[in-house]
C-alpha cells in the first residue's frame, strides 16, 4: 500500500505555481486575483474559505473576501456578482456553497462570468468538459487528476466506481475518468444512495472514489485487494483530542481498508489539500487567460 500524500503533491505544485505567480507579476505589474463570496458562517465553510484565502497570500495571488449574513436577499448577492464580473482587476470569483434555503444557488452560479468561474461549476464550463474543451474543471475533480498524475496511475482500461453523485464532485468525478484522456480511459459506473447491491459495485472497482458525505461508509468487504481507493470525504465531528475542537473523518474506514489497497489517500492530509491547488491552478489560468 502506497499513501497518496496530499501534502507533499500540493506543496510541490503549489512552489511551481508561485514561481508562475511572480513571473505574471513581472509581465504584468498586478497579481492574480481571486475574490470569494461567504454567505453565514457554516464552521466547514469558514474553514474552507480561510484556507483558499491563505493560499492565495502562500503563492503570491490577491485575494479578497466579501461576507454576507445569512439574511442578504438574493437579488443583493447577483448585484455584488455583476459587479466583481465587470472587473477587470478580478481573475476568478467563487461562492461558497452550501447557500441558505432563500437563496437559489443555480442562480448565482449561472450569474457569476464563466470566463471567472475558478470552480468550474457554471453550465457552460461544465458543458464543455463533457466535450473534451478547455475549461474550467471543478476543484476537487482537478486535484484528484493532477494527485493522480502526479504519482504516474495509468487508469487506462480501469474500472472507476464513483460513489456519490453531487454536482460538485461525483457527477463531474465520473464524466472525467470516462474521458478519452490520462488520467481517464476508465469503465465508469455512478453510484448513488438509490444504488441497488451498493456493496457487490463497489467491489468490482480498480479505482474507488468516495464522495458520498458519510464517515466510513465504505468498508473493508467492499473493497477488492488491490484496489486504488481516493477519499474525498471531509467529515467534521467535535473532539476534545484536537485544538480546533474538531476531528476530520474521510467517507472510507481507513485503518481496515488501507492494507488492502494499491494506493489510498488519508483524511485529513489527502484530497481536500489537492482542492486547493485544482482552486489556485484555475485562478492562475484565468489570469494568463490559457482558457479563455
Ligand atoms: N462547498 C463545498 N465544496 C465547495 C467548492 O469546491 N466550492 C464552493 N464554492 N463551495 C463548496
Amino acid at each position: 500500500m502506497q499513501l497518496l500524500d496530499g501534502k507533499f503533491v500540493s506543496e510541490k505544485i503549489k512552489l511551481q505555481i508561485a514561481d508562475e505567480a511572480a513571473n505574471f507579476l513581472n509581465d504584468t505589474g498586478r497579481k492574480p486575483h481571486l475574490v470569494a463570496i461567504l454567505v453565514g458562517n457554516d464552521g466547514g465553510s469558514e474553514t474552507y474559505v480561510a484556507s483558499k484565502m491563505k493560499n492565495c497570500e502562500k503563492v503570491g495571488f490577491k485575494s479578497s473576501l466579501y461576507r454576507y449574513d445569512t439574511t442578504v436577499t438574493e437579488a443583493e448577492l447577483l448585484d455584488k456578482i455583476a459587479e466583481i464580473n465587470k472587473n477587470a482587476d478580478v481573475d476568478g470569483l467563487i461562492v461558497q456553497l452550501p447557500l441558505p434555503k432563500h437563496i437559489d444557488p443555480e442562480k448565482v452560479t449561472e450569474a457569476i462570468d464563466h470566463k471567472k468561474d475558478v470552480d468550474g461549476f457554471h453550465p457552460i464550463n461544465l458543458g464543455r468538459m463533457m466535450r473534451n474543451l478547455p475549461c474550467f474543471i471543478p476543484a476537487t475533480p482537478y486535484g484528484i487528476l493532477l494527485m493522480l498524475q502526479e504519482y504516474g496511475i495509468n487508469t487506462s482500461g480501469m474500472h472507476c466506481v464513483v460513489v456519490g453523485r453531487s454536482n460538485i464532485v461525483g457527477s463531474p468525478m465520473s464524466i472525467l475518468m470516462a474521458r478519452n484522456a490520462n488520467p481517464g480511459n476508465c469503465t465508469v459506473t455512478l453510484t448513488h444512495s438509490k444504488t441497488k447491491d451498493l456493496k457487490e459495485q463497489v467491489l468490482q472497482a480498480d479505482i474507488i472514489i468516495a464522495a458520498i458525505g458519510k464517515k466510513n461508509f465504505i468498508t473493508a468487504d467492499m473493497v477488492k485487494a488491490g484496489a486504488i481507493v481516493i477519499d474525498v470525504g471531509i467529515n467534521r465531528e467535535f473532539s476534545t483530542e484536537t485544538k480546533s475542537g474538531f476531528k476530520l473523518y474521510g467517507d472510507v474506514d481507513f485503518d481496515k481498508v488501507a492494507p488492502l489497497t494499491s494506493y489510498i489517500t488519508p483524511v485529513p492530509g489527502g484530497v481536500g489539500l489537492m482542492t486547493i491547488v485544482g482552486l489556485l491552478k484555475n485562478t492562475l489560468a484565468s489570469a494568463k487567460k490559457t482558457i479563455y
